[in-house]
């Protein structure tokens, strides 16, 4: 995608990664539409902000048909959909009272949330001239984090369906862009925005405008700290790379 231009709707910006990528785009010359569900942060960030801004969950489908009209109608020129809006649970898999609510919770908003918003905006943005979709998968789409397996089994199918979407609509003027950040400092998890070890969000969000910017139809952005995760196995140090991810405090590898 240009980094500037867009008109761009970005379900799951009201806080975190979501936000500080929205206010960004918006300083580049982009028009931004933020949503989430919660509408005192959703009228605040319009306030505060100049925002247009729709309250979405991503975990109701009737939510996102009425909020992905809504947007379509005001936006006409929508050309980008960023798929952000995602949850991350511990989980303890020894007994299914450990993890079989957060399990089902993850699948619907990680999983489900981006297939369905994907649905409700393809045709509009097949209408475009230049469109892209961002997914948002995680550098454990690539190693596994012990405390979390539904979390991670999620981003390793975002980013198989990143690449199969992208074969598919290479016949249109849609673009498959995957995010795929490691720790970043977020409250994603509980106190995790506190973690020595997450990378700051505002540096995490500058290399990725640097990245977008410089490598516009790049397939997935990178930043330099999630390619320890993300490569693995092609360099062959994927067992090291499990053993010292799952030696650190969960709230640095996600
Ligand atoms: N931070 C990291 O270390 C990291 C690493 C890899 C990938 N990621 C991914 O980056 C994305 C953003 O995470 P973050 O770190 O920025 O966390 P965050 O600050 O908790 O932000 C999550 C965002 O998703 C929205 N959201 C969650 N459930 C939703 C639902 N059912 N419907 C609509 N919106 C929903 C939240 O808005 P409301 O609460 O207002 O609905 C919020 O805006 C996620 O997909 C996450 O998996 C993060």
């Amino acid at each position: 995608m240009q980094i500037s231009g867009n008109t761009i709707f970005i379900p799951g910006a009201t806080s975190g990664i979501g936000l500080a990528l929205a206010l960004r785009l918006k300083d580049k010359g982009n028009t931004v539409i933020v949503g989430g569900r919660r509408t005192e942060v959703l009228e605040q960030l319009a306030r505060e902000h100049g925002f247009d801004t729709v309250r979405i969950d991503t975990t109701d489908a009737a939510s996102i048909a009425s909020a992905s009209a809504e947007v379509i109608a005001k936006h006409p020129s929508l050309n980008v959909l960023v798929a952000m809006a995602g949850i991350m649970r511990i989980e303890d898999w020894h007994r299914p009272d450990g993890f079989l609510d957060d399990a089902e919770q993850v699948v619907t908003t990680n999983l489900l949330g981006p297939i369905r918003l994907i649905a409700a905006f393809i045709e509009q943005l097949q209408g475009q001239p230049d469109a892209t979709i961002v997914t948002v998968s995680s550098g454990l789409a690539h190693a596994p984090l012990r405390v979390t397996p539904s979390y991670n089994a999620t981003k390793a199918a975002i980013h198989m369906l990143s690449e199969s979407v992208r074969l598919q609509l290479a016949d249109t003027s849609v673009k498959v862009m995957e995010l795929v950040p490691p720790a970043v400092a977020t409250e994603l998890l509980p106190g995790q925005s506190r973690s020595p070890v997450a990378v700051p969000l505002d540096a995490f969000v500058d290399e990725v405008m640097h990245l977008i910017e410089t490598q516009p139809d790049a397939h997935e952005i990178l930043v330099e700290r999630v390619k320890f995760l993300r490569f693995g196995e092609v360099r062959g140090d994927y067992d090291q790379v499990v053993q010292t991810l799952n030696s650190t405090d969960p709230h640095a590898a996600s």
